[in-house]
């Protein structure tokens, strides 16, 4: 596994932590603080997204799930959204192009039907690439975790289920392949969880943190390690 980035003093991940997800919160708010308007925000915030990918998987994580776009983020100023929008186009043709620079594979997770077709051809395509990489990134997108739960459901009255088990419904998340994250993390000051990965959190150690998206860096991840590693997971045992 690629250690490039990785200093000395970086903590060390066993099995009990594979999986670590982000609410990328606090973009608009560290723009404004910049006097700029909150799409500059999301552009560097964008650039972050990326670099604590790379970090993240680097020091060994299997999987990656990031909060890019909710289902209520539509409710946004148009000009906002298509911003986002913009951005997420021109990651994906970064990928096309720069693929080789990640060492994980991409999924989108989310209700993709309602973005352009051009949008979900290149998500298509970008789906494919790594594809023999066994860590994951996750990006959310157009995702809300109830919606993800209907999804589920409708799946399994389609295949005629009525018996249904956990593992059922487990395995017809969007993020079955890569299983629960074992902490959430959120940036911007915020105490909840807003609709995301409502069933896979049902363990995960939660971790809020004040920093904005666009200022978390490589050394808030290992803080969000040695914090995971001192709490107890008792998973409702003694
Ligand atoms: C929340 O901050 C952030 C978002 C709604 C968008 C997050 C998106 C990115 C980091 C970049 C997008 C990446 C891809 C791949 C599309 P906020 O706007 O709610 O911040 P605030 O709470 O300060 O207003």
């Amino acid at each position: 596994m690629p250690q490039s980035n990785v200093t000395p003093g970086t903590p060390v991940l066993d099995e009990n932590f594979k999986h670590i997800a982000f609410i990328m919160d606090g973009n608009g708010r560290w723009a404004k603080k910049r006097g700029m308007p909150r799409e500059y925000g999301h552009k560097v915030g964008s650039s972050n997204f990326k670099k604590i990918c790379l970090y993240c998987c680097d020091i060994g994580f299997q999987a990656v799930t990031v909060y890019a776009f909710s289902t209520e983020n539509w409710k946004r100023p148009k000009h906002e959204v298509s911003a986002i929008m913009n951005i997420l186009d021109n990651y994906l043709d970064e990928l096309k192009r720069d693929y080789k620079k990640y060492h994980n594979r991409f999924r989108f997770i989310g209700d993709l039907s309602v973005l352009t077709p051009a949008l979900q051809e290149k998500i298509a395509y970008v789906e494919t690439l790594n594809s023999d990489q066994p860590q994951v990134l996750n990006i959310a997108l157009n995702y809300g975790g109830r919606g993800e739960l209907v999804h589920a459901f409708r799946t399994l009255a389609a295949e005629g289920k009525t018996d249904i088990t956990e593992d059922d419904i487990s395995r017809t998340l969007y993020t079955s392949a890569c299983g629960d994250p074992d902490m959430i993390v959120r940036t911007g000051g915020d105490i909840r969880i807003s609709n995301f990965l409502l069933w896979q959190a049902a363990y995960a150690e939660l971790y809020f943190t004040d920093t904005l998206w666009p200022d978390f860096s490589p050394a808030d991840v290992d803080e969000c390690i040695r914090v995971f590693y001192s709490r107890r997971r008792r998973f409702g045992g003694l």
